[in-house]
């Protein structure tokens, strides 16, 4: 059903008049399973027309995910060469994963308009309610060995603050180690799961979730995080956010280590800011002076002066003033 949706939605998006028995030829359906997949677009909020003795017309592309929506005009080599779309999923990271177990393609890309058992970081959920925001997974295959992998969390904070400026304009920059912040509020957080043995990853899965529509949040996140129409007054597309990621994400990838941590570097939020790091074995304050290539940041310590290594899974990292 939602394929030949997305079939009928393909043949419409080059925006010709097209009619109803040549789409029907083409995906070797009946007329009139093209009408009730128009009828279900139409339902969906795209704008399709009806154009006497012609066919159909696309005339208004809603703000939606579907993957012939993101494809549109994608140039990118790998990253969302295909695109599964879930209108509700439990998780874009669960389903990434089983997917990627089957032998899914590098950069294969999971997308969800709504998610029911959102995760994230330290066995925290993610709230994702429908048309709200981004909620993606895009399954790597590098080939990388599993101490390698930090570089590749790096990568993606800094290609979804990359994608964010891009395609907003707003000037977005990383918390370390990877949630992303703008004006001090979190919009956005990743969990990179990966499926490796001691000597070999055969597979990571990086999962996205952008705050972009959303007005209204949770009481114990309210007064840290935002979205960014709140934060940009105005209302963005999402597909344009998601193909604005692949093509950072693409061009990060090919980046050499130190161009990347420079560039990682300069969207920090972190670095030169007093922070708190609060780890199993006690609390401590200093500033967060820089960052390692494996990806942990380097902390000098009020107290004795000495420069200390905090790892990512280690600890919370908490700005002075305030969350970033
Ligand atoms: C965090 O705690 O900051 C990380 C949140 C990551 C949420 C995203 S939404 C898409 C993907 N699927 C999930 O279940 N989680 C990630």
């Amino acid at each position: 059903m939602e394929q030949t949706l997305q079939q009928v939605l393909r043949c419409l998006l080059p925006g010709e008049t097209v009619s109803g028995e040549m789409i029907a030829r083409e995906l070797r359906v009946t007329r009139a399973a093209v009408f009730k997949q128009i009828e279900q677009l139409r339902a969906l909020g795209f704008g399709v027309e009806s154009v006497p003795r012609q066919g159909y017309r696309l005339a208004e592309l809603p703000d939606s995910l579907l993957a012939p929506v993101v494809q549109q005009g994608l140039d990118t080599a790998w990253a969302g060469c295909e695109v599964a779309y879930y209108a509700c999923i439990g998780s874009t990271n669960r389903e990434a994963r089983l997917l990627a177990a089957n032998g899914a393609r590098h950069g294969t890309l999971v997308l969800a308009d709504a998610q029911t058992a959102g995760r994230g970081r330290r066995g925290r959920g993610w709230i994702s309610p429908a048309g709200e925001g981004i909620f993606m997974s895009l399954i790597l295959r590098p080939d990388v060995h599993p101490s390698q992998v930090a570089r590749l969390s790096l990568l993606t904070a800094l290609a979804v603050a990359n994608a964010i400026a891009e395609a907003t304009g707003l000037d977005a920059r990383i918390k370390w180690p990877n949630d992303i912040v703008i004006g001090g509020r979190k919009v956005c957080g990743l969990l990179l799961e990966m499926d490796a043995d001691e000597s070999a990853v055969h597979s990571i899965v990086a999962g996205v979730g952008i705050n972009v529509h959303q007005r209204i949040f949770d009481e114990e996140i309210a007064h840290t995080a935002s979205s960014l129409d709140l934060l940009g007054g105005t209302a963005y597309r999402r597909a344009e956010i998601v193909r604005a990621f692949l093509r950072q994400f693409e061009c990060a990838m090919e980046m050499r280590d130190e161009d990347m941590m420079k560039d990682y570097c300069a969207r920090s939020a972190t670095l030169g800011q007093r922070v708190q790091v609060i780890s199993l074995s006690g609390t401590y304050t200093g500033i967060a002076e820089g960052i390692t290539d494996s990806g942990s940041l380097l902390v000098r310590a009020d107290e004795d002066g000495a420069l200390r290594e905090v790892l990512a899974a280690d600890v919370s990292v908490r700005g002075i003033m305030g969350y970033v």
